[in-house]
This record gives structure tokens, sequence and C-alpha cells, in this order.
């Protein structure tokens, strides 16, 4: 399903909960699309400036619902099926009856990419989504919506809740989603809702890359890992990020999307630019792998050394400065987010010179 195809089922949908009289988003008149517009825009602001004061309760409006289901509701399903995509492959082996748990579900964005991401699979399922959220008109629009877009026999089931009080939940889930609630989560909280997770569960935490909502997950990490669980990614490792020794650092990818057209012109009208979404992920679960690789977390970057250009890269216990000559065959299709294993990497002493206390490596060319 193309993102177009994603906003036009969106806007059926929106039409109908503000009982609108238009089917399509081109014959949407001016003033409806003036006031989803003012409403997108303050919801925007909210969540890049105000997001400290930000309370739960902005999903009650219809209007907030419609704004939200119209700009926001894609980019989230676009980050999570790229957070989804980076499941290892060897954990694909989900059972047949599925059960998902969706926390500050909202309009069901991430229920939405998971469908998507299953019908990828091409593998029977028969999934039932679980969403939780404190406001029930979210969820209403949310239940509605996934159970008439999706394309397989699917259960949904809401609860209106508050889930930074929440008790311990016994019931267990495969999947747990998160998405852009980190703000709304404590560490007792978190634990309560994994409290019954089965063994094989995937974890799933996606936020937008502001800085203080990444920097909140790469916190987030050690929360995970002291209840037992294993990192798979963008982490190779269970340590403590590295990247937290450095206040100005955090960590976060990016992938270029094809946005709908509505999103594009509300873009154009609030002078946003989101033709690359980023954003900042962990995905984690109790089965241990041993990934050998190591994350690339930069692009290639020109340096103030002749020729060389650098990349950075997750060591576990620091980040690691990898210098190479521009035209490294090695490194030539490395992109940032990309796992590596490099060979042919040796110390590489003449970048203190320039970048004093950072561990460099000098990455000869293949041989
Ligand atoms: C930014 S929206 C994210 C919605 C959806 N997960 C997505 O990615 O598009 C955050 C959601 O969390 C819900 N929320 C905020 N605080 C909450 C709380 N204390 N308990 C339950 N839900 C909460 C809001 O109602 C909202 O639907």
């Amino acid at each position: 399903m193309s993102y177009q195809d994603i906003e036009r089922n969106l806007f059926v949908h929106v039409s109908d909960l503000m009982q609108w009289d238009c089917r399509t988003i081109e014959s949407l008149p001016k003033d409806l699309r003036k006031s989803l517009r003012k409403r997108i825009e303050q919801i925007s602001d909210d969540f890049t400036m105000h997001r400290k004061a930000l309370l739960g309760n902005y999903l009650i409006d219809p209007i907030d619902i419609a704004a939200y289901a119209m700009y926001f509701h894609s980019s989230s399903i676009h980050r999570m099926l790229h957070v989804l995509e980076r499941v290892p492959a060897k954990l694909h082996d989900l059972p047949t009856q599925l059960s998902i748990l969706d926390v500050g579900a909202g309009t069901g964005a991430a229920s939405e990419a998971f469908l998507i991401f299953l019908s990828r699979m091409r593998k029977k399922r028969l999934p039932v989504f679980h969403l939780l959220d404190q406001s029930s008109a979210a969820l209403a629009f949310a239940k509605e919506h996934l159970t008439r877009t999706s394309l397989m026999p699917i259960g949904v089931k809401t609860k209106t809740v508050d889930v930074q009080n929440i008790a311990p939940i016994q019931q267990s889930y495969d999947v747990y989603l998160f998405s852009n609630v980190i703000n709304e989560l404590s560490d007792l909280a978190l634990g309560n809702i994994l409290k019954g997770m089965k063994q094989h569960a995937w974890i799933v935490m996606v936020e937008p890359a502001l800085k203080e909502t990444a920097q909140k997950l790469m916190q987030y990490k050690s929360t995970l890992t002291d209840l037992g669980l294993h990192i798979w990614a963008p982490c190779t490792h269970n340590l403590v990020c590295p990247m937290l020794k450095n206040e100005g650092d955090w960590c976060h990818f990016e992938a270029p999307w094809e946005m709908g057209d509505f999103r594009k012109s509300m873009d154009q009208a609030l002078g946003h630019h989101s033709e690359a979404l980023k954003y900042a992920y962990l995905l984690a679960g109790q089965h241990k792998i041993n990934e050998p690789r190591k994350r690339v977390l930069s692009p290639k970057l020109k340096t103030k050394i002749k020729k060389v250009h650098a990349m950075y890269v997750c060591d576990q216990k620091e980040i690691g400065y990898y210098y190479f000559d521009k035209k490294n065959r090695q490194m030539a299709d490395v992109q940032k987010g990309d796992l590596i294993q490099l060979t042919q990497v040796s110390d590489y002493p003449e970048a203190q010179r320039y970048y004093p206390n950072t561990k460099s490596y000098w990455v000869k060319d293949e041989v």
C-alpha cells in the first residue's frame, strides 16, 4: 500500500468522524482544510517545543484526532515499518495466532504499520491487536480505521487506561509496540506492561529523533536490560549506551519516504521539511542474539585531514571514529544505520592532532 493510499483511507475515516460531506481530500472545502492545518500546526508546536509540558490528553477533540490522523499518523507508520524491518530474520517465526499490544496507540498508526509488515511477510497470521490509550475517542477511531483498512482478518480490542499508572499486566503478548509514547512511560510503568511478556516477544520502541526523546531512549536501554532483555538493534550489545557520555549526541537514523499529497501540501503551508524522516528506536527481547557486526552512526563526513573521510561507529564501550581514504572500497557503499564488520583496521594516531580524546581507527583499502 502506498502512502498516498494510506492517506486516502485515513481521509475517508476522518471525514466520517467529522461528519464532513466529502469523500476525497481533493473535495475538502477550504475552511475545513484551514481548520485542519491550524490544529496540525498547534500539535506540531506542542510536540516539538512544549513537549515537556504536554499532557497526555491532547487526542480528545475530534478535530485533533482528525489532524493527527491526516498528518502524523502516516509518518508514525513509516518510522515503525522501518524499525520492524530491522528485526533479525531469525526471530520472524512468530505464532500464527498473534497478539500485539500497542501502548499509547492513538489513531492506531503503529498497529497499522505492523499489519503492513505482516502482509509483506506473506505468512498466514491471525493478529489480534490490543490498543491502550487514555483517549477513548482516539481508540474508537483506531479500531474503526484498522478494521476497515485491514486486508486480512484481524481482531481489535481497546482499553482506555492511564499507562503511567498502569497495574502489572498479567496477560502475555507476542509483540509490544511503543510508538511516540516514551514521554508517558516511567520505568515502573514499563515493567508493569512487560510483566507477562512471552519468551519470544518483540519489544519495539520508536520515537522521532528529537534530542530529548532520543536521549531518553538511550537511557531506556538500561531499563530494558535491567528487566533481563537483550537489545537487538540499533545496539549490537547490552552495555550502557556509550553516546550518553557526550551530552550533545543522540543516536538516531533517517529514512527517505514518499509522503501523500495532503501531507506535502501541509508541509508546504507550514514550512516543514520532512522529506527524510528522522527517528530513534530500540528493538529488544529475551532472545540473546550474537551480533558480531557494529552499527554505523553517522553518514560519511569530511574531516580536517586532506582526502580523508570518517564515519562514527558504535564500538560498544565508546564511539569509534573510523577514518579512511575517500576512495576506500571497503567503505564505498557503507551508509548511516548499516551494520559492518570491517577487516583491515588499525589505530590511527594522526587523527589525535585534529580530534583529541577520540578513539580513532584507520580503515585500509581492500587488498
Ligand atoms: C504522540 S501520540 C502517539 C500515537 C501513536 N502511538 C503514534 O505513534 O502515532 C501519544 C499517544 O499516547 C497517549 N497517551 C499520552 N499519555 C498517556 C497516558 N498517560 N496513558 C495512556 N495514553 C497516553 C495519547 O492519548 C496519544 O494517543
